[in-house]
């Protein structure tokens, strides 16, 4: 029986399949584990038949692509470069660089390709960014709050949210929570 994931429907041999496929492309390797469980659960499946143009040189980029299976040819101004397989990712560099389609890819069988678009990329690396930066305005803001006398600290956190260091010699009155 073949097990499925809870959220996306999508088969547990197909995640390792797009886990692995991204572990070894050398951008999307970059991504964490957080952005690449993401990105399992946005891409999108699409089917093409043999001799069909999945990319073509010059050609404005929205999408990457990861083989699930099938082969493809890659080409240059004609000439052949690579055949693509199950596994393989194409399609990145428009994405990442912000250029024009760097080389022609054509379906050479039945091809099934998962497919993300580039704004949803840019969803998931945004986010990160920002969640980072939220995470390092709570720590400057926890830094520049001082206290001084007649002032009480510690007093409503089960976990601790900031750190609070003496500066300067400093003596406290302290009270357990029972
Ligand atoms: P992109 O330029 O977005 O679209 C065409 C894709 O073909 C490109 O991303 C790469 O994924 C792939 N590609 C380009 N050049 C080569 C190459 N020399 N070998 C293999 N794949 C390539």
């Amino acid at each position: 029986m073949v097990k499925k994931t809870a959220r996306s429907g999508i088969t547990l041999l197909t995640t390792n399949l797009i886990v692995k496929a991204i572990q070894k492309n050398d951008f999307l390797s970059r991504l964490d584990d957080e952005q690449i469980a993401m990105m399992v659960d946005l891409l999108m499946s699409s089917n093409y038949k043999p001799s069909e143009e999945v990319i073509k040189e010059g050609s404005e980029g929205d999408s990457m692509y990861i083989v699930a299976a099938g082969e493809l040819i890659v080409t240059q101004s004609g000439r052949d470069l690579r055949t693509l397989t199950k596994g393989d990712v194409f399609g990145e560099l428009a994405i990442l660089y912000n250029c024009k389609r760097t080389a022609t890819v054509k379906a050479k069988t039945h091809v099934h390709l998962w497919r993300m678009e580039r704004q949803t990329y840019r969803t998931i690396i945004t986010n990160k960014s920002k969640k980072k930066r939220e995470q390092l305005m709570g720590e400057v803001i926890s830094f520049i709050r001082r206290m001084g006398k007649g002032e009480h600290f510690g007093d409503n956190q089960i976990l601790r949210t900031a750190t609070c260091t003496a500066d300067g010699p400093v003596t406290c009155f302290s009270i357990d929570k029972e």
